[in-house]
């Protein structure tokens, strides 16, 4: 059964699209984990892993986690923030961070996991407060990334760090193209057969597939006012990791 609105979720922008993707992923919640480990071939863990190295976590430091989702970029993050650190995590997903609590608790008996619906533009917390913030395939689905990234400035420490692995598209133009063809015919595939409707698909090609190329993306986040920032393609550039500083 479609649970979603009949409409284009991608052309959507603002509160609409956060509308949007809060319904489309309460809805995939009890499906993500296995519909991830599928659409990435297994490699999604690999590339978390990436992700906190890069984001230089340390024992003590207070990590910002948005788009937490179902807890995989969590998990580690705490695990690199011990003794001592904490972890906070948002997401306009009640159910996703539903199946994330469970999963936290099962891999820290005893912790209290600081999960939260909030959306990434209006996350609440105290300014200068963040030593890393965290973004795992989110970024292409706020509706407002300029206003993400001004609450991302306000929320950091200076000298803190943000760093984000998002789908991209490899510059290479048959890596592109092969890539296209993953997203438009294959992707949606995978998402029928774990039980995904039809606008989740539609939604998920189309995003990666309009979503800046890593070159355009690292220029937007200089203009945002991020500093230092680098990236680097990973998986023949079909995904992009971006690291900037405050
Ligand atoms: C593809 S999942 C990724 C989850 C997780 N970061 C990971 O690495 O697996 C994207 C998550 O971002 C959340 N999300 C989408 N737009 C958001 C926004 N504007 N603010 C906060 N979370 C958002 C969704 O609800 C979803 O749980």
């Amino acid at each position: 059964m479609n649970t979603l609105l009949p409409v284009d979720g991608a052309s959507l922008t603002g509160r609409e699209r956060e509308r949007f993707a809060a319904r489309m992923f309460d809805s995939l919640a009890p499906k993500y984990v296995r519909l991830n480990r599928l659409i990435s071939w297994g490699a999604d863990e690999r590339w978390r892993r990436t992700a906190i190295a890069a984001a230089g976590i340390a024992p003590g430091d207070t990590v910002l986690d948005l788009g937490t989702g179902t807890g995989d970029l969590y998990i580690p993050a705490y695990r690199a923030a011990q003794p001592g650190g904490r972890v906070i995590g948002l997401d306009i997903s009640a159910n996703m961070l539903g199946v994330a609590d469970g999963r936290i608790r099962e891999a820290f008996p005893g912790i209290e996991p600081q999960l939260d619906v909030r959306s990434a533009e209006a996350t609440e917390l105290p300014d200068n407060s963040v030593d890393v913030v965290l973004m795992g395939w989110v970024l292409r689905n706020v509706g407002d990334r300029p206003a993400a990234y001004r609450e991302i400035l306000r929320v950091l420490k200076p000298g803190g760090r943000f760093v984000c692995v998002e789908t991209s598209r490899p510059g290479f133009w048959p890596f592109r193209a092969g890539n296209y063809i993953y997203c438009k015919f294959v992707m949606p595939n995978i998402v029928r057969m774990v039980g995904g409707d039809r606008a989740s698909y539609e939604y998920l090609a189309k995003t990666t597939v309009n979503f800046p190329r890593r070159p355009a993306l690292t220029e937007e986040w200089t203009r945002a006012g991020f500093r230092a920032v680098r990236s680097r393609p990973l998986m023949l550039g079909s995904i992009a990791l971006h690291v900037g500083a405050k």
